[in-house]
């Protein structure tokens, strides 16, 4: 009985409470067949499960490649991070919609060119602080069981230690190892980290912000190539954007989670800069106390166990930052 009537239910229900505060449904991915239960990651993508992911293309040479990933949050715009932007010329960038491979053929696919790019004021490339920007398609989508918007964690959602939520993109599947062309997007089932455990974890290394959340654990996570995707928690029938994939150290280790631009932290940003376009926010609420509250940080086994392990320097850190992958 917990099966697909229940379902179905709840995904009437939160269209119905949606549709009166907002004038498009965020985070519905019809043909996406995970239910709210425990599923084991680091698998293809069926096509349409993931319908906000974009795939974000550098134009070179005549033909363009795959920087980063992003997500479509209404008809006309995509979120992704700030370090992606390598070259802020619009006219540099193609966004795919739709898209399953990158070698394709993609029949569902839709492109677009940018006509504008907005990178945080904050954002510090040294920190890796306030990683998130905006870009602007050309001209709208329309929406498709293929090319959906998600919706974007509101500022009052609460995300405890241990959610599980999910990581998608078409990154290397390991430190060593390309996905292949013709491999579907990725996804790949996370734990979210809290806040003091993850700067446990980077306490040698860089500051976890509150601008920052992580997610990870041994051999599950984003690699090079998944940077500026999404992390994406189910709640109420819809799924929320918590965070977009920033950065580090490669990949899937188990010391280490990895780390996301905390979307709740920037509702109002990101209001006040897509200009008046229609994107939806959601609240994501965990239950209960945060087991994170009560996590103590035990210095002396991070020295000794950081002792042992080569930890990529400051700079070799930043060049990871640039392309987070997906680990299966
Ligand atoms: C979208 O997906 C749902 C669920 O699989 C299906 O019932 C519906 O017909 C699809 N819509 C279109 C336009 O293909
Ligand atoms: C980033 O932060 C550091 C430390 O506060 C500061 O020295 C640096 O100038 C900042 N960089 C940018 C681009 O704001
Ligand atoms: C936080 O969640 C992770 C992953 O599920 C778990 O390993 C860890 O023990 C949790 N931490 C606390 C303090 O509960
Ligand atoms: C890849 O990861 C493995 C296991 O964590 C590590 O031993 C190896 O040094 C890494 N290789 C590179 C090139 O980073
Ligand atoms: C957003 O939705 C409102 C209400 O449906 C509509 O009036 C407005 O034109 C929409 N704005 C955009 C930019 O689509
Ligand atoms: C987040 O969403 C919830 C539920 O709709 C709402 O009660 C709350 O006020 C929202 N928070 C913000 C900051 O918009
Ligand atoms: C946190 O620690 C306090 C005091 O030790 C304890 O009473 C409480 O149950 C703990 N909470 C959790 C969520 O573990
Ligand atoms: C802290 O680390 C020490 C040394 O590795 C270990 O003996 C102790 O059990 C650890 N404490 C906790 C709470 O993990």
């Amino acid at each position: 009985m917990t099966g697909p009537l229940i379902r179905s239910l709840l995904l009437i229900w939160a269209t119905l409470i949606t549709r009166g505060s907002v004038a498009q449904d965020c985070g519905l991915a019809p043909m996406n067949t995970i239910k709210e239960e425990k599923v084991v990651g680091g698998v293809n993508a069926t096509p349409g499960s993931w319908p906000w992911q974009a795939s974000i293309h550098l134009n070179v040479f005549g033909t363009t490649i795959h920087i980063c990933g992003g997500t479509l949050i209404s008809d006309q715009w995509i979120l992704t991070a700030a370090h992606c932007i390598l070259v802020a010329t619009p006219s540099a960038w193609t966004i795919y919609l739709g898209r399953e491979t990158q070698s394709g053929p993609n029949a569902n696919e839709v492109s677009r060119t940018v006509s504008q790019i907005i990178i945080h004021p904050n954002y510090n490339n040294t920190l890796f602080n306030n990683d998130i920007a905006l870009m602007k398609l050309n001209s709208p989508v329309t929406f498709t069981n293929y090319t959906r918007p998600i919706c974007l964690a509101n500022a009052s959602s609460q995300i405890h230690n241990a959610t599980l939520c999910y990581a998608t993109g078409w990154g290397k599947l390991s430190n060593t190892t390309n996905l292949p062309a013709s491999t579907p997007l990725q996804q790949v089932q996370v734990p979210v980290i809290g806040p003091k455990q993850c700067s446990c974890s980077f306490s040698s290394q860089v500051d976890i912000t509150s601008e920052m959340i992580c997610a990870g654990e041994a051999n599950k996570g984003t690699c090079q190539g998944d940077s500026g995707g999404p992390l994406q928690c189910q709640q109420g029938g819809k799924w929320i954007q918590a965070g977009i994939t920033s950065f580090g150290v490669p990949c899937a280790r188990p010391e280490f989670p990895e780390v996301y631009a905390r979307v709740s932290e920037f509702q109002q940003w990101v209001t006040d800069n897509v200009a008046g376009a229609n994107v939806s926010f959601a609240l994501f609420s965990s239950s209960g106390t945060d087991p994170d509250n009560n996590f103590t940080c035990n210095f002396t086994s991070i020295t000794t166990s950081a002792a042992s392990l080569v930890i990529p320097q400051f700079v070799v850190l930043s060049v990871v930052v640039a392309f987070q992958h997906i680990v299966t």
